[in-house]
């Protein structure tokens, strides 16, 4: 994988900000995937690509699903904010060769997460959440936690983003939900 190139056509496509995100994702998610050894050129990439289509406006993002045959379910039309997610692993293969359904699916679930995910995707679901460069005030206390507990990080980041969902009345996806409940059992039946 040439990384260079990638953060080449990256810097064109997307915002400033949006770019220095994806390198925040980038540094983030490899010290984790070391600290958690996981394999940190698959996490370079995954975070690397993980909001490659995000320069894409929404309008233009339901377009080109629709050109390239790429299926939104009913739950994504109404969380708009996952379509960059399916575009993303749509490019991942197609224009960057990605071939492993482990990547893939990492950028695919990443806005939302999922049940029964690799620590591969967790990581990375993580890591776009604390990257350093966003400076949200929570992530200082879940990068620390995240380098001590993985499960428990997740849980908090989705029990967090969900929060922000309900405060501001806005729909919960499915999927978020479902890697809650998931966090819930596997955190519970580990002890
Ligand atoms: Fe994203
Ligand atoms: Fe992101």
């Amino acid at each position: 994988m040439d990384f260079e190139k990638i953060r080449s056509d990256l810097s064109k496509v997307l915002s400033e900000k949006r770019y220095q995100h994806t390198l925040g994702v980038e540094e983030i998610g490899v010290r984790l995937a070391e600290r958690w050894e996981e394999n940190p050129d698959e996490m370079r990439t995954a975070a690397l690509l993980h909001d490659c289509a995000k320069g894409m406006r929404i309008n233009e993002q339901f377009e080109f699903c629709r050109q390239n045959g790429i299926p939104i379910s009913r739950e994504d039309t109404l969380s708009p904010g996952v379509i960059h997610a399916r575009i993303g692993a749509f490019l991942a293969h197609w224009k960057y060769h990605v071939k492993e359904r482990e990547i893939l699916d990492a950028i695919f679930f990443h806005p939302t997460g999922k049940d029964n995910m690799t620590r591969l995707q967790k990581l990375l679901f993580i890591a776009d959440y604390i990257d350093p460069n966003r400076d949200l005030h929570v992530t200082g206390d879940l990068t620390e936690l995240a380098f001590e507990d993985m499960e428990t990080a997740v849980l908090e980041i989705v029990i967090a983003k969900n929060e922000y969902l309900i405060e501001n009345r806005m729909i919960l996806h499915p999927d978020s939900i479902k890697l809650y409940n998931w966090q819930i059992i596997y955190i519970e039946q580990r002890k």
